[in-house]
């Protein structure tokens, strides 16, 4: 497995797994190459066997202190084997590097996989959006992450060792 930062080439391959993993609400083409040139983003792709197989980004403007996730997918045949934890640690480190307080996210509140990724580094839950997602009519759950926080904690998740 071997993590890399994206670059608009890999816009064909991002766009094929986009719109195998998100049916209904996928980014458009413009949409997607727009955010890999954008100076405000940060992009990064996992490939094993030199197919792209995930991919994630984050928006973080200059000078701001607040940044969101963007995205992140890990094709369905790979997923479940810590690469989508990889690929959001790297979004992280990227977020603190740049001095980011808050970094903020929105996820389908019909979406308990990624919730429980998010909620295990530590973002906890500060707001919903009503029906946010159509055509499906799902509510966006927004989630923030102190990175300050997380960073002290040496960028481990919150429940690591915790007795269940
Ligand atoms: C969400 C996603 C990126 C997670 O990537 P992944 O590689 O499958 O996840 P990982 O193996 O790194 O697991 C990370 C955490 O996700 C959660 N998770 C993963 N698979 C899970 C499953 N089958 N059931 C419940 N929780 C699961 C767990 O909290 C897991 O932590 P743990 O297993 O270490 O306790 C991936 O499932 C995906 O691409 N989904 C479709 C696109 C999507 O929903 N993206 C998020 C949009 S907000």
């Amino acid at each position: 497995m071997t993590t890399r930062p994206a670059t608009p080439d890999d816009l064909a391959a991002i766009m094929a797994l986009e719109r195998a993993s998100f049916p209904n609400d996928a980014w458009s083409d413009a949409m997607m190459r727009e955010e890999l040139a954008s100076p405000h983003g940060w992009y990064v792709v996992v490939e094993e066997g030199g197919r792209l197989i995930g991919y994630a980004g984050l928006r973080v403007a200059r000078g701001v202190a607040d940044a969101d996730i963007q995205t992140i997918t890990i094709a369905e045949s790979g997923r479940g084997r810590g690469r989508g934890r990889a690929l959001l640690t790297s979004l992280l480190e990227e977020a603190a590097r740049r001095n980011v307080k808050d970094v903020f996210l929105e996820v389908r509140a019909d979406n308990p996989v990624a919730q429980g990724l998010y909620a295990s580094v530590g973002f906890v839950e500060v707001g919903r959006r009503a029906r946010y997602y159509q055509p499906d009519d799902v509510d966006a759950i927004v989630m923030r992450l102190d990175l300050p926080g997380w960073t002290a904690r040496g960028g481990v998740r919150t429940d690591a060792g915790a007795c269940t």
